[in-house]
């Protein structure tokens, strides 16, 4: 806890919401670094039980949810014009009370904790504790970006997008969704919120704790479709200024191809290693490597897929054992079971994870090979030999797969990492001050991480973002200081006489 607020102390700032959550699972179990809260221990049981005693829910959200849903092409146009034209209103609304509506969101969510844990175990399988620090995540970005909106907006001239799109993943249901529509919000834009087809009704949770924050309902809006011509139809409609895209790569260019000028703020894919050098904590490094590649059964994109090992590393038996007797002895189980510690996958796999799940390529051999408990449920995988250029070096699985590389040295593991067409997140284990520094100042990443897990930014500490084929758009990392500039046209305040 000293640690923590150590920390949070120094920046001057007040504590985010996902760190009073390890906090507060820190203080009452004595842990000092718990990197998520963990319903196996002590304190988090109860808080845990009320969540699995209340499954499933299917209630929660639905009649939200059947409003918002719709299979008429003139439902979505009347959806545009009423979010364009409180978009108008939100814009002249004084940003005093943007940014009051938005800390009220934050409230709201925290007030919604359980409800939103429920539905998003009960809809996308996630696990309680990886569904609990979601929230917070939430709760941060609402907060954040209405510091940053009377930060910024006052005193500068700003014209926000009339109406922005926020089109949003099931992987992470709560937080991107939610950090998309405040972005939007303290812009001074409206909003209209198409969450993923897996991840509706939680989507309504969220547009309902807009209601009750006192935002109008046009300004923040939910639209239901199934993907496809109604999909092109919302795009393509010029009335919507702009799209927050967080998805696939294939999406975004999907959208560009329906609308070439279409202005698209994106967080894609991701093809994500750590690297691991003998100077490593190779304790740790064991450890962070299994839970960034299979936390949320590897359904992140900032997920490791990969794990670089440098020279005797490779060679090292016991750093091998420790990956996979940690991989062997998770519980994998549906966010019911107490003990659960890798939930299932949201969707049955799919072709291409099929693929990660079941083939090997030409000089692979299986450490661990990934096993069916049922549809949804693997055991993880690890597979050892992975090359540089094949299939499984180069392609984003999204599921609980792991692959190994031997590198010779830092340049080549550094080389491998950079060497897809994604920059998402990126590790190194290395106690070593000289390989650190050379590593940061070459990595070709969004997010570089040293010697911790590469999952679970945290708002505005680690604002989150990708480069090269992970992201469309200026730039700016959700989270960050600078994500609002992505949203309409910025002059910067007239110079003090
Ligand atoms: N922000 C998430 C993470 O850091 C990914 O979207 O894991």
């Amino acid at each position: 806890e000293a640690r923590f607020r150590a920390a949070c102390t120094h920046l001057d700032d007040p504590v985010p919401t996902a760190w009073q959550t390890q906090i507060r699972s820190a203080v009452t179990d004595g842990f000092a670094n718990t990197s998520d809260t963990d319903p196996a221990l002590p304190a988090n049981q109860a808080w845990a039980e009320a969540i699995r005693a209340g499954l499933p829910c299917p209630d929660l959200g639905a009649d939200t949810l059947d409003a918002a849903t719709t299979d008429d092409a003139a439902t979505v146009a009347r959806v545009v014009a009423a979010g364009r034209a409180a978009g108008a209103e939100w814009a002249s609304t004084p940003v005093e009370e943007r940014v009051a509506a938005l800390h009220r969101l934050g409230t709201e969510l925290e007030a919604a904790r359980s409800d939103l844990v429920r539905v998003a175990a009960d809809e996308v399988g996630k696990l309680i504790d990886q569904a609990d620090v979601e929230v917070s995540e939430a709760c941060d970005f609402a907060h954040y970006y209405a510091t940053l909106a009377a930060e910024q907006v006052v005193g500068a001239t700003h014209v926000p997008p009339a109406l922005v799109l926020v089109t949003s993943p099931w992987n992470f249901p709560i937080a991107i969704p939610l950090g998309g529509v405040a972005a939007a919000l303290a812009a001074g834009s409206a909003v209209i919120l198409k969450p993923a087809p897996p991840a509706r009704r939680i989507a309504a949770l969220l547009i309902e704790a807009c209601r009750r924050a006192g935002i109008p309902a046009d300004a923040a809006q939910l639209l239901f479709i199934e993907d496809g011509p109604l999909g092109e139809q919302l795009i393509t409609d010029d009335r919507v200024d702009q799209v927050v895209l967080t998805g696939a790569a294939e999406t975004a260019e999907l959208f560009r191809s329906w609308r070439p000028d279409l202005h698209l703020l994106a967080e894609t894919s991701g093809k994500n290693a750590i690297v691991v050098t003998p100077s490593a904590d190779l304790d740790l490094a064991a450890a962070d490597l299994v839970y960034s590649a299979f936390g949320h059964a590897g359904q992140k994109c900032s997920a490791a897929s990969l794990g670089i090992l440098v020279g005797d590393v490779a060679k090292s038996r016991r750093f091998l054992d420790q990956v996979l007797d940690a991989a062997r002895s998770l519980t994998v189980a549906w966010p019911d079971e107490p003990l659960a510690e890798m939930g299932p996958l949201t969707e049955e796999p799919g072709e291409k994870l099929l693929r990660g799940l079941t083939e090997l390529e030409p000089g692979q051999s299986w450490l661990l090979k990934p096993e069916r408990l049922d549809d949804r449920l693997w055991r993880p995988g690890v597979r050892d030999g992975v090359r540089p250029g094949s299939e499984f070096h180069q392609t984003e699985y999204f599921g609980p797969v792991l692959g190994l590389m031997a590198a010779r040295d830092l340049d080549e593991a550094i080389a491998w990492q950079n060497g897809t067409r994604y920059g998402l997140t990126a590790g190194l284990h290395s106690l070593d001050a000289t390989e650190v520094q050379r590593w940061i100042n070459r990595i070709q990443a969004g997010n570089a991480y040293v010697n911790r897990t590469i999952t679970g930014a945290i708002v505005r500490r680690q604002p989150f973002g990708g480069w090269k084929r992970s992201a469309v758009g200026p730039g700016t990392k959700a989270g960050g200081p600078n994500y609002l500039t992505g949203f309409g046209r910025w002059e910067p305040a007239a110079p003090v006489a």
